[in-house]
């Protein structure tokens, strides 16, 4: 491989949503994912730099390539020094917004991604760490 293996991208306005795509898609591209799964990666990417955007302003994301017990994969980090999550366990329910979403940001990335971990402090911030692994 010889394309980069991470990068960051800060997160300030309305226009970061789409070019926090086209970094994750290229990316996503680079390490061999197919466009079935391209597609999953960028949706979910979409949601939490919209999530970002929306309830904490501005944030940073992280991505790099993995190389685990010969597994290939990309794990993306969406960090923010926002307002925090109240209740975890309903913000993971689908249907549940405390704003006029549908609550279907983070139930989606969940399914859209192999794994999500998800850190949360009120008046500290979020972090939401997801990956995904390159099928043989
Ligand atoms: N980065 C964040 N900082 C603070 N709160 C967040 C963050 N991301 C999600 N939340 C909280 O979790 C809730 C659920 O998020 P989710 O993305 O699932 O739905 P939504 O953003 O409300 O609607 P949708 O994504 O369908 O437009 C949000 O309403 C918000 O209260
Ligand atoms: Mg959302």
């Amino acid at each position: 491989m010889n394309e980069p293996h991470q990068g960051e991208f800060c997160i300030t306005s309305e226009n970061d949503i789409v070019m926090a795509r086209k970094v994750v898609r290229d990316a996503a591209t680079a390490l061999g994912f197919g466009i079935t799964d391209v597609t999953r990666i960028v949706t979910a990417a979409s949601e939490l730099t919209r999530n970002i955007y929306h309830y904490a302003k501005s944030g940073v994301m992280h991505w790099r390539s993995l190389n685990q017990d010969a597994r290939v994969g990309l794990e993306l980090t969406f960090e923010d020094s926002g307002p925090g999550i109240v209740d975890l366990e309903k913000a993971m329910e689908m249907g549940f917004s405390t704003g006029k979403g549908l609550g279907m940001g983070l139930p989606g990335v969940k399914r859209l991604m192999d794994e999500l971990v998800i850190e949360s402090t009120v008046g500290k911030g979020t972090t939401v760490v997801v990956r995904k692994w390159l099928k043989k």
